[in-house]
């Protein structure tokens, strides 16, 4: 038996096409059960519904063999006792630095302003700014980043943008793309080498089924 931890919404969405293209056949869907383990038609295949932030944990500590998650997540986890063997190349978007439309970023910069972000990534973030010798505050939230600029919680925000439409509804533009982020298939390496023979099948399938 191996199991797959992934979380619902955008991300499953994504990586159903591949699973059904590696031979992956639900017998029901995430979105319609509250079942969390979800069995498919191969007995020895089950998926685990976890958190998007909780896929890495499950994995590293060998609750689930494999998961998957979006490479945002994995930048500010632990990734020891993973490998990373496939980008599954969905669930494609960017880590971006937006700003108010109407707050002029560049002259902040210029005149030594500390800028207060709002994140869900702390870590990467930080990284960021602190290669560009810029001074922060990080205020660490855990959704609606875009909402914090417009009510003075912070001055920007760093969070993921896909069509752009969240950050043009509340009429903030994106400054600079900090990272491309896409979906990863992550392994927890203790199973990879007492799964390999079926992990190995299942890997390949799903390498094959990713586009590009
Ligand atoms: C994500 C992200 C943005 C939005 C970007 O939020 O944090 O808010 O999607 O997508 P767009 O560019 O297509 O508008 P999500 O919907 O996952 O909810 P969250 O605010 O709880 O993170």
């Amino acid at each position: 038996m191996i199991t797959l931890a992934i979380p619902k919404g955008r991300i499953f969405h994504d990586v159903l096409p591949l699973l059904e293209a590696a031979g992956v056949e639900l017998f029901e869907s995430p979105d319609l059960s509250r079942k969390l383990i979800i069995e498919t038609k191969n007995p020895d295949l089950r998926l685990l519904i976890v958190r998007t932030s909780d896929v890495p944990t499950y994995v590293r500590f060998g609750a689930a063999d494999m998961g998957v998650v979006g490479s945002d997540v994995l930048f500010e986890t632990a990734t020891d006792g993973l490998y990373q063997p496939v980008d599954l190349n969905t669930g494609v978007c960017r880590l971006s630095l937006a700003i108010p439309k109407e707050v002029d970023y560049y002259s902040l910069i210029k005149r030594g302003v500390k800028l207060r972000v709002a994140t869900k990534y702390p870590k990467q973030a930080l990284e960021y700014f602190a290669l560009k010798g810029i001074q922060v505050d990080i205020i660490k939230l855990y959704g609606s980043m875009e909402l914090s600029p417009l009510v003075g919680l912070s001055d920007v925000i760093v969070d993921l943008v896909s069509s752009g439409q969240t950050l043009k509804a509340n009429g903030l533009v994106e400054i600079e793309v900090i990272k491309d982020i896409t979906s990863r298939l992550i392994v927890n390496k203790a199973s990879f080498k007492m799964k390999n023979d079926i992990l190995g099948k299942f890997i390949t399938a799903l390498s094959s089924a990713r586009k590009g």
